[in-house]
């Protein structure tokens, strides 16, 4: 077995738990983010791939005339996600795939990726292999858009972050040290055209455009 498969397994078993009480464990969260969601979401149109769609939190977001695919790892937050999808405004179809991999998505066949804390849940080592699969899976100039956490330089904020960095591991496997702006500017494929802080320096956007 791989260390691909390894690691995803368990991410999958961890899943299976945290699902259950995600929108629970998460609501003190999600009443920040879900101010954030609606403008990060508003221009987005067309085809679009959400991975790490996890309960379908954006899906109420998205315009009526975005046809989304919902794309995750964990079946049991994809059940989830697929009951929200009912009583969005947009086209939903969920599917169980791996990120890294995406066997089942055929080349340049999305005008945009969406992807909201999925990465800080990615080990550092996969993350290159799921930048490969944007790359392909998205159409020349296609847009991209990722929401991730990172850690604060401000000390008092990073004491804070190191203080929940545990049980964020524990039951997300989210972690605010992974390096996703860097493997993504090292692409010879996805350039990014903005980033920007929604609050102190924590919650990162990266946008972007697939230029190939
Ligand atoms: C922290 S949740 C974020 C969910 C959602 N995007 C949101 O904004 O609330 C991360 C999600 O990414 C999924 N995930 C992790 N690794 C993945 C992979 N390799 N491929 C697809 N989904 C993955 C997890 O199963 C989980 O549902």
């Amino acid at each position: 077995m791989t260390d691909v498969s390894i690691e995803n397994q368990q991410l999958q078993a961890k899943y299976k738990i945290t699902s259950m009480f995600y929108d629970i464990l998460d609501y003190p969260w999600e009443r920040q983010y879900k101010k954030w969601r609606p403008n990060l979401l508003k221009e987005v149109r067309g085809k679009v791939l959400e991975a790490g769609v996890g309960t379908g939190r954006n899906l109420q977001y998205y315009h009526s005339s975005a046809k989304v695919t919902g794309m995750d790892l964990s079946k049991e937050m994809l059940k989830i996600a697929t009951k929200r999808g009912k009583s969005a405004q947009c086209e939903f179809h969920p599917i169980h795939e791996d990120a890294t991999s995406m066997k089942s998505i055929p080349t340049d066949s999305f005008d945009c990726l969406v992807s909201t804390f999925l990465c800080c849940v990615m080990p550092d080592h996969l993350q290159p292999l799921a930048i490969k699969q944007f790359e392909r899976v998205l159409r020349p100039g296609a847009n991209f858009l990722l929401l991730e956490m990172v850690y604060s330089k401000n000390i008092a904020i990073r004491r804070k972050q190191e203080l929940f960095a545990p049980f964020v591991q524990k039951v997300y496997g989210a972690r605010f040290d992974r390096n996703t702006l860097s493997y993504i500017e090292q692409s010879s494929l996805l350039k990014v055209t903005k980033t920007y802080f929604l609050k102190e320096d924590v919650y990162l956007v990266i946008e972007g455009k697939c230029q190939k």
